[in-house]
């Protein structure tokens, strides 16, 4: 495949596969994906179809058993563990379904927090940590510790956490998965503001009506692609039918 210039992510021939024979498990199974900046994906499938293992690998939290991975024009795939932190933290920001915070910090403690790696001097921590709170809309709850926040709150401070760095890449594992309607239109509002900020935003779903808040839906099965561009109205349809 010719290097796309374009791509933010650009997955080729990608396998995954844990343990050996009797025991094999092909996770990702032959995986051609490519994502252009400046999209807005969510990525859907059955459970078990492989839709983790893809994120971590994109996420550059794991490395493909075989396969060249580009992200941003950088072939990943074989790069070590050092090698793949620094990448992690320069170019991605991460959001979960669980929030993954800091209970002894306050919100603006848990957004300073991934800037420790970016050699950012305190006070300039502080103000990016606020100016990433405003973002998500509490800049009135900057002091409050995570357990005086609502869940939609919570992960509100988790998304300030993931862009405080300035990622060109915003990925999220079922991030609606532990909110109520009311919090996950909040958290989808944000992400869609942040895409047309330039933000290129993947996010792992099992709501349709979540995807459909997208403009491409990637569908997985069996640790293959086998639909890579959906619309929100082919969705509509395949629920229907
Ligand atoms: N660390 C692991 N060791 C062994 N098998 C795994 C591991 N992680 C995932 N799998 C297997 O790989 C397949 C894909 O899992 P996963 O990517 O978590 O699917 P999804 O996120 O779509 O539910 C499943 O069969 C799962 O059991
Ligand atoms: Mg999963």
């Amino acid at each position: 495949m010719i290097n796309n210039k374009s791509s933010i992510i650009q997955l080729e021939n990608i396998f995954k596969i844990y343990g050996s024979d009797e025991t094999e498990v092909k996770a990702l199974n032959d995986v051609n994906l490519v994502i252009d900046k400046g999209e807005y994906c969510s990525i859907m499938g059955p459970s078990g179809s492989g839709k983790s293992t893809a994120m971590n690998i994109i996420g550059c939290l794991d490395r493909p058993t075989s396969g060249h991975y580009y992200l941003d024009n950088l072939d990943v795939a074989q790069m070590d563990d050092t090698e793949l932190a620094h990448i992690r933290n320069k170019k991605i920001g991460f959001v979960f379904q669980q929030f993954h915070l800091l209970p002894q910090l306050s919100a603006l403690e848990n957004v300073m927090l991934p800037m420790v790696y970016a050699s950012v001097d305190s006070a300039e921590r502080r103000d990016r940590a606020a100016e990433a709170l405003k973002r998500v809309g509490l800049e009135n709850r900057i002091n409050n510790k995570p357990n005086q926040l609502s869940g939609g709150q919570q992960q509100r401070v988790a998304i300030a956490r993931a862009i405080v760095n300035r990622p060109v890449l915003l990925l999220a594992d079922e991030p609606t998965g532990a909110l109520d309607s009311r919090t996950t239109q909040e958290v989808l509002d944000i992400f869609t503001e942040l895409n047309t900020t330039g933000i290129t935003v993947v996010m792992v779903t099992h709501e349709p009506d979540v995807a459909r808040k997208t403009q491409r839906i990637v569908w997985f099965r069996d640790g293959q692609v086998v639909h890579s561009h959906l619309t929100p109205a082919d969705l509509t349809q395949m629920a229907v039918s």
